[in-house]
C-alpha cells in the first residue's frame, strides 16, 4: 500500500520529457503518482510519443483543453484540475517547468490548500511580457517546496525574499540531463532519424523555433527565417517545426529554404543533438541540451534563463536579426569551449527530488 498521493498536472512538451525522469524515481518509493494531462499539446508528435518511447505512466485524467488565449486556457485548466483534486484528495500536487499547465496546477492546489512541488524552480528571464516568466513567478510564489536545477535559480529566488516564506527549497540539479543521460541509451537503439534525413554526422545545424515572442512579431520572424535561410548555404540547416510556427510560416508566406520536418519524438531528438555541429533555437530545454551534447548554441533571443550558459561561453544570444544570427554562427564555430563542467549535477536531480518529497510528505 502506497502512503501518499502525488497528482502530477502536465500538458506540453517539454513537461512529458521532465516528468519522465522524476517519473522513473517515483516508482521506486512509497508514493503513488497519478497524472493529469491538460491536452496542452495534443498532436500524436507533441505529446503521445513521449509517452510511448520513454515509458511515462499513463494519465489517468485528460482534460482536452488546448488551443485558447491564455486566459481561456488556464482558467478552463484551474477548474478541470479543482474537480480532480475534490475526487483524488492527493497530498501534494507537483508542476514542472512554466506553461499555461503549469500555473493553472499551482492555483488549482493552492487554492485548496494542497501543497505544491514546483520541478525546475526560481528560473527567471526578467521579461514579464514572455508568458512563461509570469507562470513561473507565479508558481514559485504558491510553491511549498521548489526543486530548483541550478545556482543561478537558486539565488533569484533568495533574491526575491523566498528565504523568509514557510516553504523549502532544494538544489537538485537539472531532471533534463536525467533524461537526456538515460534516454539517450535507448535511442542509439531505436532512432533512424539521420538515415532517414540522410544527414551526416557533425555537418549539420539542428534548430527549433516556437516561442510566441518569436513566432507572433512578423519582424522578427522574418529576421530569423533569412538568417537561417542564410546559414542553409553554408551547412543544412533541419528544422523540427512546432505546429505553432509551421501554421504563422504558412499565413505569412515567408520563403524557406531549411529542411522543415514535423516535430519529433525524444529518441531523434536526442541522435541530431548528438550528431549536429551546432544548436539554433528559442527553447529552453535545447539550450541545455546542447550543453549536455558538448554543441555550442546559438538563442534566438536576447535574454535566457540559463545564464550560466553564456557566462560561460556555450551559448551566444544572438536575438532575431539575420547578421547577428551569422555572425554568432561564426563566432561559435571558432569558438572551443571547455564542456567537461558540471553545470546541471551528477543525473541525479529526479533521484533527489524523489526522496525529498517523501522527507517532506513523511513528516506532515
Ligand atoms: C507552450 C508553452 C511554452 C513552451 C512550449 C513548448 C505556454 C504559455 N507556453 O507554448 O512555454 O515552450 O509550449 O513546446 O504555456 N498546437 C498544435 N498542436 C499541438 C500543440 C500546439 O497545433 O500539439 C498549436 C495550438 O493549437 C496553438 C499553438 O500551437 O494554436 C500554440 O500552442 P500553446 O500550447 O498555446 O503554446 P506553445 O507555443 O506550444
Ligand atoms: N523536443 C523533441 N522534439 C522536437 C522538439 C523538441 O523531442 O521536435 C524536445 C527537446 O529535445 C526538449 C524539449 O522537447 O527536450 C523542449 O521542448 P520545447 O522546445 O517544446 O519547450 P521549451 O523547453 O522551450 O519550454
Amino acid at each position: 500500500m502506497k502512503n501518499h498521493k502525488i497528482l502530477t498536472v502536465l500538458g506540453a512538451r517539454p513537461q512529458f520529457i521532465k516528468a519522465a525522469a522524476v517519473s522513473r524515481a517515483l516508482l521506486r518509493t512509497d508514493l503513488e503518482e497519478i497524472i493529469v494531462h491538460t491536452g496542452q499539446h495534443f498532436d500524436e508528435k507533441m505529446s503521445e510519443v513521449f509517452f510511448r518511447e520513454m515509458d511515462i505512466p499513463m494519465p489517468a485524467h485528460r482534460l482536452e483543453i488546448h488551443s485558447l488565449t491564455h486566459g481561456a486556457m488556464t482558467g478552463r485548466m484551474i477548474e478541470g484540475i479543482e474537480n480532480i483534486l475534490f475526487s483524488e484528495k492527493p497530498s501534494a500536487v507537483m508542476v514542472f517547468g512554466d506553461t499555461n499547465s503549469t500555473l493553472a496546477g499551482a492555483l488549482a492546489a493552492v487554492k485548496q490548500h494542497v501543497p505544491v512541488i514546483h520541478v525546475e524552480a526560481g528560473l527567471r528571464s526578467f521579461n514579464m511580457r514572455m508568458p512563461e516568466e509570469v507562470n513561473r513567478v507565479l508558481t514559485d510564489r504558491v510553491s511549498s517546496l521548489l526543486f530548483c536545477p541550478t545556482d543561478a535559480a537558486v539565488q533569484n529566488l533568495k533574491n526575491e525574499g523566498f528565504e523568509h516564506f514557510p516553504i523549502k527549497i532544494v538544489r537538485t540539479g537539472d531532471v533534463m540531463y536525467d533524461a537526456a543521460l538515460y534516454y539517450f541509451q535507448k535511442a542509439k537503439h531505436h532512432s533512424t532519424i539521420l538515415q532517414k534525413l540522410r544527414l551526416e554526422p557533425g555537418k549539420f545545424a539542428l534548430a527549433t523555433l516556437h516561442r510566441q515572442e518569436n513566432t507572433d512579431n512578423p519582424e522578427r520572424l522574418k529576421g530569423i527565417v533569412e538568417g537561417l535561410n542564410q546559414l542553409h548555404k553554408q551547412k543544412p540547416v533541419v528544422v523540427p517545426l512546432h505546429p505553432r510556427t509551421r501554421k504563422t510560416l504558412e499565413n505569412q508566406n515567408l520563403t524557406v529554404d531549411f529542411h522543415i520536418i514535423e516535430p519529433v519524438g525524444y529518441f531523434d531528438m536526442l541522435m541530431l543533438l548528438h550528431n549536429c555541429s551546432i544548436v539554433l533555437t528559442d527553447s529552453g530545454g535545447l539550450q541545455k541540451e546542447a550543453f549536455f551534447f558538448k554543441k555550442p548554441c546559438i538563442t534566438l533571443r536576447e535574454e535566457t534563463e540559463w545564464v550560466e550558459l553564456v557566462e560561460g561561453g556555450y551559448n551566444t544570444l544572438a536575438g532575431w536579426q539575420p547578421q547577428h544570427i551569422l555572425h554568432a554562427f561564426e563566432k561559435s564555430m571558432s569558438n572551443q569551449p571547455d564542456f567537461s563542467k558540471n553545470l546541471y549535477g551528477q543525473g541525479d536531480a529526479s533521484e533527489k527530488i524523489a526522496s525529498a518529497i517523501q522527507e517532506f510528505l513523511l513528516k506532515d
